[in-house]
């Protein structure tokens, strides 16, 4: 990631070194680059030059209310999945014709809330659901306007946990049975179809799964048309990957262009692109800066003691996700050890890196690459650990977008029995 680079012996973010963040806001601590985040936005504007798409960011990937507010100023919508991630949303003004509301769990409450917002979209996953929203959408008085999000039964060629566009997951509705639901939701007084919608993964660094997915929406976006079902945006999901290690992450561009190409042969070059990426918009745009408490040499491992853990930093152990480990002040001169790198938390899953080259010693600094995405807002409190503070690098300068949390606001809810 260019703004996470050396000059000299010390790492930066943008133009501040990453030992000065360290030393004022101490550590574990997640540190972002607003100039990466623009960057990562201009790469899918660039690919939408001309064209009418709106990019809807997958706010779970760092739902931040300054990064969220960076976004919303840039020109992006948000795809949300809770009554939570609207609130976050509407908290920082943003503008409830650019939400589409995704997810296979949506509350009556949490609809209604939704509706009352006048979000653009509901991307509908079950029959039950679609019930569900007429029903909500009635008593508000309202019609709700909505996608199905189709199971088209593709393989995005990913982690299995982050996979989701197969017929043994969860999600969306089996593409064979979606043009019935959509007769059905057309029918539904609550209702309005607006759109067709998938989302097939995460980490996806291939054109193929996307393409696959789109032909089959195209089939059933002219068999809906026959029936006199005319949706008016097309919503290919996120999932665009980053690079972790040595990954050939896929540019939007070389996506949408063979995305268009497909569009306008069918005639259907006027349908609205709706994108709700996530990882791709800010994975690469973060940094998890820990310090080393402790190194401890064993006879069959090395590891190396940090401040930061599972909580702080979940993909690892959760996913055996690769993140580099850099040294915030590499020392040159010293031997390199292989290491694992190991939180305090009481947990044999508790680590972030293994096997690692490092030249380091107790007191050192490390910097986690790449995690913007699906870092802080993973992380918990378990072992009783204030969750990390986040700042964002702002050329020289730098902002405190979360302030560490302190020990006692982690009980302050809580209470004992009389006794
Ligand atoms: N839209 C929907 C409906 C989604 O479920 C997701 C992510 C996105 C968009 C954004 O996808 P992205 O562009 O970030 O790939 N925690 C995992 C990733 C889980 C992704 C869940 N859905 C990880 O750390 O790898």
């Amino acid at each position: 990631a260019p703004q996470f680079a050396y000059r000299g012996n010390e790492l930066y973010a943008e133009d501040v070194p990453l030992s000065r963040l360290a030393q004022e806001f101490g550590t574990p601590l997640y540190v972002y680059s607003r100039r990466a985040l623009r960057e990562a936005w201009a790469a899918y504007r660039t690919a939408a030059e001309g064209r009418n798409v709106l990019v809807c960011y997958g706010m779970k990937a760092n739902s931040n209310l300054g990064v969220l507010n960076e976004f919303k100023n840039l020109g992006a919508g948000f795809d949300i999945v809770s009554g939570g991630e609207l609130a976050r949303v509407l908290a920082i003004g943003g503008d409830p014709g650019k939400i589409v509301f995704s997810g296979v769990g949506k509350q009556a409450a949490e609809m209604q809330a939704a509706l009352r917002a006048g979000v653009k979209c509901f991307n509908v996953e079950s029959e039950a659901e679609l019930q569900r929203l007429s029903q909500v959408a009635q008593a508000e008085g309202r019609v709700a306007a909505v996608s199905l999000r189709v199971n088209p039964d593709v393989d995005a060629q990913t982690h299995p946990y982050i996979s989701t566009g197969l017929k043994q997951n969860k999600f969306g509705i089996a593409i064979d049975i979606a043009p019935r639901v959509y007769r059905q939701a057309a029918a539904l007084p609550g209702i309005e179809v607006v759109g067709a919608d998938c989302h097939i993964g995460s980490q996806i660094t291939e054109t193929g799964p996307y393409l696959d997915a789109l032909d089959k929406l195209l089939v059933l976006i002219a068999s809906l048309a026959e029936q006199g079902i005319h949706i008016k945006h097309l919503d290919l999901g996120g999932g665009l990957g980053i690079r972790y290690k040595d990954e050939t992450p896929l540019p939007p561009k070389a996506l949408l262009d063979q995305v268009f190409d497909r569009l306008d042969a069918q005639g259907l070059g006027h349908l609205q692109l709706v994108l709700e990426p996530g990882r791709s918009m800010v994975g690469n745009a973060g940094v998890l800066l820990t310090r080393v408490e402790y190194l401890k040499h064993g006879e069959a491992r090395n590891f190396a003691i940090v401040d930061a853990a599972m909580n702080d930093l979940l993909r690892p152990t959760l996913y055996d996700a690769w993140h580099g480990v850099e040294p915030v002040q590499p020392r040159d001169g010293d031997p390199a050890q292989t290491y694992d790198i190991v939180g305090p938390i009481c947990e044999s899953g508790d680590w972030l890196a293994r096997d690692r080259r490092l030249a380091i010693r107790q007191g050192d600094l490390l910097a986690i690459m790449s995690a913007g995405a699906y870092g802080f807002v993973m992380s918990s409190q378990y072992n009783t650990r204030p969750r990390a503070a986040e700042i964002m690098v702002d050329g020289d300068r730098y902002h405190v977008l979360r302030p560490r949390e302190t020990v006692e606001s982690l009980y302050a809810g809580e209470s004992a029995l009389p006794w």
